[in-house]
């Protein structure tokens, strides 16, 4: 199997961790599970917007993308717009 290139991950950070960013992580890994992606999920520090969490990251082919405000069914949404 290969290492999959497109990453999702989810801001562990205090203020994240605060807005339940725990259940953002799991909508997203049940969702990539449901949709059949290879995508490696997971968790990433502090992204530096602490007031509009939970952040979440996506990296594909190089570039990086910063979102904010990613609650569960938003999580949802990226990854299968993934
Ligand atoms: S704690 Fe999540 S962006 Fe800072």
């Amino acid at each position: 199997m290969t290492t999959p290139r497109t990453c999702f991950k989810v801001c562990s950070g205090r203020a994240c961790s605060a807005n339940f960013s725990r259940f953002t992580l799991e909508r997203a890994q049940s969702e990539a599970i449901i949709q059949k992606k290879n995508i490696d999920i997971g968790s990433c520090p502090c992204q530096g917007r602490c007031e509009m969490g939970p952040t979440a990251v996506i990296e594909k082919d190089e570039k990086k993308e910063v979102f904010s405000h990613v609650d569960p069914p938003r999580a949802a949404e990226l990854i299968r717009n993934m």
